[in-house]
């Protein structure tokens, strides 16, 4: 098969890594991908969010599968573009990816399917949001409706600052359209889990779970990032609750979707809160995550490819389960300094002291080369992925890798899984 992944961050390079492992694989190619990808197929410099010109490679290399890493081709309806210059894509439609796209569809989704989630309104008028504030007090929490950058999301302690995420999004556009029309939400509390599936419109496969950092500082404090680290699988991830969210919230949605005439074909990562009423939705992305990814695939050991394959073409075979390796996963997110705010590029960075350890991956996000060098490109520059017996060891063994990369303007939060030790 000849392969194509879109994206160019720590996920991607992840993807490519695996998907190089396969026999079925002939040729692979990544856009625009970074030079860490690059040592697993052909880099090509298109980017991302430029359908026409991907379309276009697609069709003139023949590719036979497409598989998306990031929202923005998906949003911006690649798998349609693809469809209709018969590529298959491993990736939703863009109607499909509105489970991403606006909250607003999927609060709707959730309530005609009958899916624990946060009792949510949804406004376009300030005055109607700011009249529900008078009926639910904070803790409330307010989300622009459309993609945001993962900034969209004001988890308001106070009255005011609910008031004031109402008139940032409606009344003074802050996150411009996507702002246009907001979602006000019950504030749940509970452990958060990320939960992935593999689906192909129909049939949903069990595809791991972890649990994200999403703050830039240590002890869960300071901005939102788009993820510092990850351990795999999460601490709290048994089989029953695995079932439990399978049959609850996957598969009611992928049934849902489907009867709508969208239904949703590709990864489906389901943000949870585990609750003392068990797990309830906070929000669907409709790809993998980023940093999940790079903890997650070095724990997979089947052979992803046919199984993304026959996903792509609706023929999953309901009875397909993915085999994972035992032990666990810890990936660190190493940053540049001033990360989710201004930062710098251009920091040289050294993996020489990593290169060839047993069971540690290092995968490239915010990187290019400069002459014979590799310097940060990015906020996120690596994922430190290292896989042990237990997730002690495997947390240990990240950091003894995060310790053998010399990048000065970098850091990393220290604490990646440490309070489930
Ligand atoms: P999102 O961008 O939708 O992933 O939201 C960012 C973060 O906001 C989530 O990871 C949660 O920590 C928090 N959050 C979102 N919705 C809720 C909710 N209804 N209750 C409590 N926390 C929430
Ligand atoms: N790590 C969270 C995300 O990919 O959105």
């Amino acid at each position: 098969m000849r392969v194509l992944i879109i994206g160019g961050g720590g996920r991607e390079h992840a993807l490519a890594w695996k998907i190089a492992q396969s026999p079925m694989l002939t040729d692979l190619f990544i856009a625009p991908g970074n030079p860490g990808a690059a040592a697993h197929g052909t880099i090509v410099p298109i980017a991302a969010d430029d359908i026409a010109a991907l379309v276009d490679f697609a069709r003139t290399q023949h590719i036979d599968l497409v598989i998306p890493g990031p929202e923005i081709p998906l949003a911006l309806g690649i798998t349609d573009a693809l469809a209709a210059a018969g590529i298959a894509c491993f990736g939703p439609t863009r109607a499909a990816a509105q489970l991403e796209a606006s909250k607003w569809f999927t609060k709707q989704i959730c309530d005609q399917a009958g899916i624990p989630t946060a009792a949510w309104a949804g406004f376009t008028d300030a005055g109607a949001a700011r009249a529900h504030l008078a009926t639910h007090p904070a803790p409330i929490v307010i989300k622009a409706d459309g993609l945001a950058g993962g900034k969209g999301v004001v988890v308001a302690m106070t009255d005011d600052e609910a008031d004031a995420a109402i008139t940032a999004m409606l009344e003074d556009r802050r996150h411009g359209e996507s702002g246009a029309s907001i979602v006000i939400e019950e504030c749940m509390t509970g452990t958060e889990m990320s939960l992935f599936a593999l689906c192909d419109g129909k049939t949903a496969l069990f595809c791991g779970t972890a649990m994200d950092h999403k703050r830039v500082g240590e002890n869960d404090t300071g901005p939102n990032t788009g993820g510092m680290g990850a351990i795999a699988p999460h601490p709290a991830a048994t089989p029953a609750l695995i079932d439990t969210v399978m049959d609850r919230i996957i598969r009611p949605t992928l049934a849902m979707m489907a009867a709508q005439g969208t239904p949703f074909r590709g990864f489906l990562f389901a943000g949870l809160m585990l609750t003392d009423a068990g797990p309830r939705l906070i929000e669907f992305n409709a790809r993998f995550g980023d940093p999940e990814c790079e903890a997650l695939m070095p724990l997979l050991a089947s052979d992803p490819l046919p199984i993304l394959n026959a996903a792509a073409h609706g023929t999953l075979d309901p009875a397909t389960r993915l085999a994972w390796r035992d032990g666990a996963a810890a990936s660190v997110i190493i940053a540049a300094r001033g990360y989710p705010g201004a930062y710098a590029q251009g920091g040289v960075i050294d993996l020489a002291g990593v290169s060839g350890v047993e069971h540690v991956m290092v995968f490239q996000a915010g990187t290019r080369r400069h002459g014979n060098r590799l310097v940060s490109a990015g906020g996120r520059v690596l994922a430190v992925t290292a896989v042990a017996t237990d997730r002690r060891d495997a947390i240990d063994r990240a950091y003894q890798a995060v310790d053998a990369i010399s990048f000065i303007e970098g850091f990393c939060r220290r604490d990646i899984g440490a309070n489930y030790h």
